[in-house]
């Protein structure tokens, strides 16, 4: 019936697989580097990517559709941290600017549901879109030292846990 939708649905969860390997992957190399904020950042953003997964199949089982799960792109493999927060920025942005599209689409085909739901998409994609810009403009602000107090916060962090 809303065969569109359906397409559309899938497709949107392929790049939330993508994003999910993706973020995950970089969790453990920022986790690996000792930059506890950023692998935080990242496996929290993860989660709720995961999150919208479950919300995009439910939409599709509603509409008697399958759920293809397909993963939408390889794994880039990014060590250097302003690179992983600049594809990640980049990312939320396409995202948010893909789903604004595709619900219109939706719309024009007089599905609202759907419609309604990727624009609650939009809105959480340009959240995590400013808190990867965010770090990124503290990254380039303060340099060395912001990722050198990060690491100092988990030798801290190490001390305390040892004493207690
Ligand atoms: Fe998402
Ligand atoms: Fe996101």
């Amino acid at each position: 019936m809303h065969q569109k939708s359906i397409e559309l649905l899938n497709k949107a969860i392929a790049d939330e697989l993508y994003a999910i390997h993706q973020y995950m992957y970089f969790h453990f190399h920022c986790d690996d580097q000792g930059f506890d904020l950023l692998a935080n950042l990242f496996k929290k953003t993860a989660i709720a990517e995961m999150l919208h997964v479950e919300r995009l199949a439910e939409r599709i089982l509603f509409l008697k559709g399958e759920v293809e799960m397909k993963v939408g792109s390889e794994v880039q493999k990014i060590h250097d941290v302003e690179k992983m927060l600049k594809l990640a920025a980049k990312m939320e942005e396409d995202s948010a600017k893909e789903y604004n599209e595709w619900a219109n689409e939706c719309s024009a085909n007089a599905d609202s549901n759907s419609r309604q739901l990727f624009e609650a998409l939009v809105v959480e994609e340009e959240t995590h879109f400013d808190q990867y810009d965010t770090e990124l403009e503290n990254l380039k602000k303060f340099g060395a030292n912001y990722l050198a107090l990060q690491s100092i916060e988990r030798s801290k962090g190490r001390d305390s846990g040892s004493a207690g």
